[in-house]
């Protein structure tokens, strides 16, 4: 055991919690290879999930330098393609991580209790989990609540984002902040060249959430959206979902853990430094719906507020602890994803001409400022963003820590059996493209697929299954499609590049900048 005086040192301490990328490397490496060899005493060599593939990397860090290299997604893709039966597992220093992918297999592990399996593995308890860095990062959310609580915070979620009534209540602000945001990329002349569209469709999408919770209508607005640029805000979000999918601030959690330099579940000295940004921009929004309320004294409560009274907290002052919450949650999820959907239908749009033909004749057939029409009556729209999430699944897989042993009754071999600790790994991108399950033309883009029910046959999870689905899907595809009709409406759009490849990082990215050309229809 590695003894105390280090922690002692403000040298080493700022080392370790600000070092040089060199240093970091060596000294994680390091650290890995103590840490591994100590706990590989414990495991000798008796095979963890018996009748299961398993990926075996180097002796001590197991398949370490695969996932430290080149991240989860590579290794997933490894353990997928050695697990035909669906489920295959690797040792990365002594934290077991099984993918599994069989679509029956997959469904179980989301219909696992909380108790039995979590996003965070058990409280308290240091897991390799990206929520646990989530946390760290932004502090509680839905996303790591268990227990009776969830159901109740559900609910409150559900009725806000996911009910028809409250997201036709929220159409017309959508609408008017899509057509401002469209109108800014040309800045009053008939043409512009966009270098990267990726931003302007994130700023959208903050700006949605700006005016929807708080009631602050300027947020990006005015921004001169001819260049790449993202703003403060988008460059805090951005660094809080690169981090959370990162295997570093895990490696170097555990590190700081091993020498006592950080309480178990508590934030780091730079998570904590990036906590106080996301609190300035929270104080930032906060202030506007004061504001907004002042100057709106008879309006509807806006959208936070509605949270709040729903959680138990008052119309006006301090938001309730749920409400809160959800201010922090909202700078990670529901901007970036609702932004790749609309960068990723471009893409696909400029590439599949007569798909944006028949989406034209569609978008013309009916009022695409009204809640109805685009909510139900465009299946055209429908089938287009059903293809493009199946294909570019922004969210591209999750993870289950398990918590107590249990069995997946669904495998095809022996009953598998899960021990505490263990890291379940799910490929949505995997299930959505691989040719068993949606034909040989599993990577083309083809929403016709989606038109009629056939693909109910086939496994489709863009938003998550089971009791910990996705509580805000409605909001998303709503902000997402009346974003894209109106860029469409806007605008004649010629995506610059045809060889947009993914990028599966914490979400599913394009490699590179999405340029395009937007002439303003006559
Ligand atoms: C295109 C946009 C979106 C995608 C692709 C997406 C995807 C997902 C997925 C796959 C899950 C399940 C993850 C798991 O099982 O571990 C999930 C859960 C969740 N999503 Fe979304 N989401 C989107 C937008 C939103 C929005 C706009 C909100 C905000 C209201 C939201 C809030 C949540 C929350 C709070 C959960 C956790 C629910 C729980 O634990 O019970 N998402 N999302």
């Amino acid at each position: 055991m590695v003894t105390a005086p280090a922690v002692t040192s403000e040298a080493f301490y700022r080392l370790v919690t600000d070092p040089s990328p060199s240093l970091l490397v060596t000294a994680v490496l390091g650290a890995l290879i103590v840490l591994g060899f100590l706990s590989f005493k414990s495991r000798g060599s008796e095979k963890v999930l018996p009748g299961v593939p398993e990926l075996k990397g180097i002796p001590i860090l197991g398949a370490a330098p695969i996932y430290l290299k080149h991240g989860m997604p590579e290794l997933l893709g490894r353990l997928i393609a050695m697990g035909p039966d669906g489920i295959s597992y690797a040792n990365v220093v002594d934290n077991i991580l099984v993918s599994v992918h069989d679509p029956d297999m997959v469904k179980e592990v989301h219909s696992f209790p909380d108790d039995v399996a979590s996003r965070e593995g058990a409280e308290g308890k240091m897991s390799w989990s990206p929520f646990w860095t989530l946390r760290r990062l932004i502090g509680n959310s839905l996303f790591n609540y268990v227990g009776p609580e969830v159901s109740h915070q559900r609910n409150v979620f559900i009725r806000e984002f996911n009910k028809d009534k409250a997201n036709a209540e929220k159409v017309e602000t959508i609408v008017r902040i899509a057509q401002t945001h469209a109108d800014a990329l040309t800045c009053d002349v008939d043409s512009a060249d966009i270098p990267d569209i990726r931003y302007s469709a994130d700023n959208s999408a903050i700006a949605f959430w700006g005016e929807t919770l708080y009631g602050n209508p300027h947020r990006h607005a005015s921004l001169p959206q001819t260049r790449p640029v993202g703003g403060k805000v988008l460059e805090l979000s951005e660094h809080i979902i690169t981090l959370a999918g990162n295997p570093w601030p895990s490696v170097w959690y555990s590190f700081q853990l091993f020498f006592m330099m950080v309480t178990p579940g508590e934030p780091t000295r730079s998570e904590a430094a990036l906590r106080l940004k996301v609190g300035k921009v929270v104080e930032g929004n906060v202030t506007k719906l004061e504001e907004y309320e002042r100057n709106n004294p008879e309006a509807p409560l806006k959208t936070i507020c509605n949270l709040s009274v729903m959680s138990g907290g008052a119309k006006t002052g301090p938001l309730s602890k749920f409400a809160s919450e959800f201010t922090n949650l909202n700078l990670f999820g529901g901007r970036h994803s609702i932004g790749l959907n609309v960068t990723w239908s471009l893409i696909e749009l400029d590439k599949h001409p007569e798909c944006l033909t028949k989406l034209m004749a569609e978008i013309h057939s009916v009022d695409t400022t009204d809640f109805t029409s685009v909510n139900s009556k465009m299946p055209y729209l429908d089938a287009i963003i059903m293809e493009l999430n199946r294909l570019h699944p922004t969210v591209h897989a999750t993870v289950r820590v398990v918590n107590k042993e249990t069995r997946l009754t669904s495998s095809k071999r022996i009953p598998v059996v899960l021990k505490p600790g263990m890291l379940i790994y799910l490929s949505y991108f995997y299930l959505h493209t691989a040719e068993k399950f949606w034909g040989s033309n599993s990577m083309e883009f083809d929403p016709q697929r989606f038109v009629g029910g056939d693909w109910k046959e086939s496994p489709f999870m863009s938003f998550g299954y089971g009791p910990r689905n996705c509580v805000g899907y409605k909001f998303a595809v709503l902000a997402a499609k009346v974003y894209l009709v109106t860029l469409l409406k806007t605008y004649k759009l010629d995506v610059r590049d045809h060889d947009h490849e993914m990028k599966l990082g914490t979400l599913l990215e394009t490699q590179k900048p999405v340029a395009v050309k937007v002439t303003r229809r006559g």
